[in-house]
């Protein structure tokens, strides 16, 4: 493939209205086509075809072993591509969907075996952006989408991104600007008695502890030595170019550890909340935001930003585990070279 398209989306609903069938038919007929939803951008791809599906793990560099999400717009078109959904999913669904989560359910075969990964579960997605809702719908088929980055790298939160990483690598690209969330979707295996986080993402554990009576975490996500259920939590993920360090503790604690490494030669960048970054005062900062919701919606921009000509090192604040705080840490610990603790 040599040249990607890029659709812009407008304000003039006509000229949306046949970008989106231009991309749903590249779609139908088996091409792949990144697009926007309210965590990150998606790369898409007939989630039936088991030759289109292909194309997205070859365009960015992902392991064969790892599993796509399926996407759909509606409950029903979810329920077209799964058996034995337990009550309590009717309750999350309800509660969360469209939005940002993820069911992993046991698969009936519609979707390509490579989707899977060859497991006998599929993730299955309703996603809450409006693009993304009238792409689904306009192409009525699943559309198996992993984030549109080249593998490892931080997810893509703006269509400049996945031009970076993607450019004559896809046939199209919508671009709808910059996504929500910021991080992507919790990923909940449903089929056990309760529901169990495999990843933190865009709906928080405490949100799901409001509609269903317990919630289980995935060991793994405490614990190195455990193997995790969600094949991809297992890759080295979201790296940006040049080290991070993640840091954990005081405003002077930080400062100090900055401040050692300048002091050995290092340019240092930091990424910090809008509070803290005023607080260390050193240049070049990212200041994320002013709180874990703003953190989120900034956080791989930020890890993008910061390239080779400009630093040695990324210096970032550890934040709370609090709410949408856990999918934060969850990427920053998977993306650090280092974790310094108080
Ligand atoms: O927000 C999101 O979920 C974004 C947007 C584009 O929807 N998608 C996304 O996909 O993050 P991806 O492929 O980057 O991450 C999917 C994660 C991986 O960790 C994968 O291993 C896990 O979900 N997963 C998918 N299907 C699974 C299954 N059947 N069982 C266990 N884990 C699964
Ligand atoms: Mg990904």
């Amino acid at each position: 493939m040599n040249e990607t398209k890029r659709w812009y989306i407008t304000n003039d609903q006509s000229v949306n209205k046949n970008i989106i069938e231009e991309a749903a038919d590249v779609l139908r007929t088996g091409s792949t086509v990144a697009f926007p939803t309210e965590t990150v951008y998606g790369l898409g791809a007939d989630a039936t075809s088991e030759k289109a599906v292909a194309k997205i793990f070859e365009a960015k560099g992902r392991p064969q072993d790892n599993p796509l999400i399926a996407h759909v717009a509606t409950k029903e078109q979810l329920q077209r591509l799964v058996k034995d959904v337990p009550e309590y999913v009717d309750k999350l669904i309800e509660a969360f969907a469209p939005g940002p989560i993820t069911f992993v359910l046991p698969s009936n075969g519609t979707c390509a075996d490579n989707v899977t990964a060859g497991l006998s579960t599929v993730g299955v997605r309703i996603p809450d952006h409006p693009i993304a809702q009238q792409l689904l719908k306009a192409c009525d088929i699943p559309v198996a989408a992993p984030s549109a980055n080249l593998s490892g790298k931080p997810s893509p939160t703006t269509a400049e991104h996945v031009w970076e990483d993607l450019q004559g690598k896809i046939a199209g690209l919508v671009d709808g600007g910059a996504t929500g969330v910021g991080v992507e979707s919790t990923v909940i295996d449903c089929t056990q008695e309760m529901p169990i986080i495999l990843r933190p993402g865009g709906i928080t554990k405490e949100q799901l502890e409001d509609v269903v009576d317990r919630v289980m975490v995935d060991p793994a996500l405490a614990n190195d030595q455990e193997k995790p259920k969600a094949p991809g939590m297992k890759y080295t993920h979201y790296s940006p170019e040049v080290p991070l360090w993640v840091v954990k503790g005081s405003v002077d604690h930080i400062k100090s550890i900055i401040g050692k490494e300048i002091k050995a030669g290092k340019r240092v960048g930091v990424l910090a909340s809008t509070k803290i970054a005023d607080q260390l005062d050193i240049n070049p900062t990212i200041s994320l935001g002013e709180n874990l919701q703003e953190v989120a919606a900034n956080l791989y921009d930020g890890l993008r930003k910061f390239k080779q000509s400009d630093v040695d090192l990324i210096i970032c604040q550890a934040f709370s585990e609090e709410g949408i705080g856990q999918a934060i840490m969850n990427r920053l610990r998977k993306a650090a070279t280092l974790y310094i603790d108080e």
